[in-house]
């Protein structure tokens, strides 16, 4: 859909994301000198072995070795991915997140916004001039001003009339095609209009542009909705229907409620219930409760009682257990059977209507209710399939509070304390589950050997980038024979390169590489040599690292000249090594 971000933007959000402010806001921090601990999120323990460094911008823990970046951190606490971790950070910073220009980007979509808010006016302005439609709008009880509030239209029935208004020369047609609406005749002569004597509900994106529409039959007829085809700017699967209006309608909104159809939140804000969006009849996305969210912490839910509308809440329910975090919260309204919330709300008003949703049932018991229905817990049989049952949904949950509270209630239910019900459950959740290893801190490097010295002098220049990058990348090194060498060469290079760039930054430069896990393992060693002695130490290290690699490299010619197979090449090269090596003595 978009292209990728540069390089230099992950770099700048690492250099200004605050680790300790990120990881503060999840879990409870305590200063320890220029550090900061915590019991670790990640497994269990009683005292803490969680570190956070502001100044290298990485946490660790000594216990069970999970170790990062602030943007790692977000992906494993909050169950992030790439990208939306970076646009949580970004949206921290207040800054957006740029995209290459990429060759699959595709083409501008500024005509595309164009001639979709010039369809929207010409709809609205044929509202007015058709009574028939305006009148279907009145007998469902809508007034002028929800209409516009919701720039409500109307398609004419003839074939082409948005043709006509908008498709003059054969270079107007180009935009209507991509935006969906119009359609080729086939055979390749000419086009007709998609939307025919329906009215005409544009679905506007969080700036207000409008990116499609659904449009519904007056009377009976199928399909009752015609909704745009997937266009560059629309995306049935992610869309919210009446989202910007319910922002525009708020100064202030601090729950939104989700429901199934179009008129549902027309009629809701016709009512005066202002803080209502709409799925485009497709089932809750992550994507949507990852929009939702971004707007408001708490969401709720409406669904009809019958069976459809049970299984679709269930669907939604493991939609949203991965999106939850503390503050977030989520309820489930059932409407009585054969009513949905326009039907209901005419029925009984506004206020009865606020009066359930403010008694929706919460995510949690939602849960519990539907899993004890699922498992007949009523049973110690029943009980064992409830935990059984329960095992994948809390997989769901990103560690933190709920996920405990929820491991809590479902301890309660089952008749087991927690940890108990956690062995139960057989460890599949790394998290909660597994006993925690051993707290001792991994074996310091051995600084004889030979991985040790080049994984010491990485660790230096990950831990103080600025004082490695006065350091000389010798030549020869990133040629070394020795393990690792190429890996600190290419690292003294980038820092040269950019001596601005903090840890953060470089261990992300190696996130999509094997070697990253290396150095992140690397600098989560304890590291005796502090800022001051930095910059000798690692010129050191570069010395005895091509000093390791003569030696190498003398050794498999003496061996190849024990055995009388040396090349004339290999003869000169091991003169000029002994000359060298004589040299250095
Ligand atoms: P409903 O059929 O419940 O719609 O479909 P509704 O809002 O109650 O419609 P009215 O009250 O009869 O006007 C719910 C949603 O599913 C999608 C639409 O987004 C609709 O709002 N849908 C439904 C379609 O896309 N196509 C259809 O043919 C029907
Ligand atoms: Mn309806």
């Amino acid at each position: 859909m978009t292209g990728r971000i540069p390089q230099h933007f992950i770099d700048d959000l690492m250099q200004r994301a605050d680790i300790v402010e990120i990881i503060g806001a999840r879990i409870p921090l305590k200063k320890a000198g220029r550090d900061y601990k915590a019991c670790c999120p990640f497994h269990g323990e009683k005292t803490p072995s969680f570190t956070v460094s502001p100044a290298k911008g990485f946490y660790h823990c000594f216990g069970c070795g999970a170790h990062g970046t602030a943007l790692g951190f977000l992906m494993e606490y909050d169950r992030l991915d790439f990208v939306t971790a970076v646009e949580e950070l970004a949206a921290r910073l207040g800054v957006e997140v740029p995209r290459e220009a990429s060759l699959q980007q595709g083409p501008e979509l500024g005509p595309l916004y164009a001639v979709l808010g010039r369809a929207a006016d010409f709809f609205e302005k044929s509202l007015r001039q058709h009574p028939v439609a305006v009148d279907y709008l009145r007998g469902r009880g809508l007034d002028g001003e929800t209409a516009r509030a919701f720039r409500i239209g109307y398609a004419p029935p003839a074939w082409d009339s948005l043709l006509k208004e908008l498709g003059d020369g054969a270079e107007g047609h180009q935009p209507l095609l991509a935006a969906g609406l119009i359609i080729a005749r086939e055979g390749g002569s000419g086009h007709y209009d998609r939307f025919r004597d329906r009215i005409m509900f544009p679905i506007r994106d969080s700036r207000g542009r409008v990116a499609g529409f659904g449009g519904r039959v007056l009377g009976a007829g199928e399909p009752k909705y015609l909704n745009s085809p997937e266009t560059a700017v629309f995306h049935k699967g992610q869309e919210l229907y009446g989202l910007y209006e319910a922002r525009q309608a708020n100064r202030q909104l601090a729950r939104l409620l989700v429901v199934e159809g179009y008129m549902d939140a027309v009629s809701l804000a016709q009512h005066g219930i202002r803080n209502v969006v709409a799925t485009l009849g497709t089932s809750t996305t992550g994507e949507h409760l990852r929009r939702l969210f971004r707007v408001v912490p708490e969401v709720a839910f409406c669904f009809d009682g019958d069976r459809a509308g049970r299984a679709a809440a269930w669907r939604a329910l493991q939609a949203t257990l991965p999106e939850l975090r503390e503050g977030r919260q989520v309820r489930f309204l059932f409407l009585p059977e054969g009513e949905d919330p326009d039907s209901l709300v005419r029925r009984e008003g506004a206020e009865a209507f606020g009066v359930r949703i403010s008694g929706a049932t919460t995510l949690s018991d939602y849960l519990l209710d539907e899993l004890r229905r699922q498992a007949g817990a009523d049973s110690l049989d029943g009980r064992a399939r409830l935990a059984e049952l329960a095992r994948p949904l809390l997989d769901l949950l990103p560690a933190g509070v709920y996920r405990e509270l929820l491991s809590d209630r479902l301890a309660q239910e089952v008749g087991l304390p927690r940890e108990r019900l956690s062995i139960a459950l057989g460890g599949t959740s790394p998290r909660e589950v597994q006993p925690s290893p051993p707290s001792r801190p991994p074996a310091p490097p051995r600084r004889d050997g030979r991985a040790s010295l080049v994984g010491q002098a990485i660790a230096l220049v990950l831990a103080h980038p600025r004082i490695a990058a006065g350091v000389d990348c010798p030549p020869g090194l990133a040629t070394a024979r020795v393990k690792g060498a190429a890996l600190l060469a290419e690292l003294l290079q980038i820092v040269r390169g950019q001596p601005e760039l903090n840890t953060g930054a470089l261990l992300e430069r190696f996130r999509d590489r094997p070697e990253g896990q290396h150095l992140s393992a690397l600098l989560a060693m304890p590291n005796p040599v502090g800022e001051a002695g930095a910059q000798a130490e690692i010129a050191g290290s570069l010395g005895r690292i091509l000093a390791l690699d003569r030696e190498e490299r003398l050794a498999t010619l003496v061996a190849r000249a024990a055995t009388g197979s040396m090349t004339p090449e290999e003869k000169a090269e091991f003169r000029q090594l002994q000359r060298e090596q004589s040299g250095r003595n």
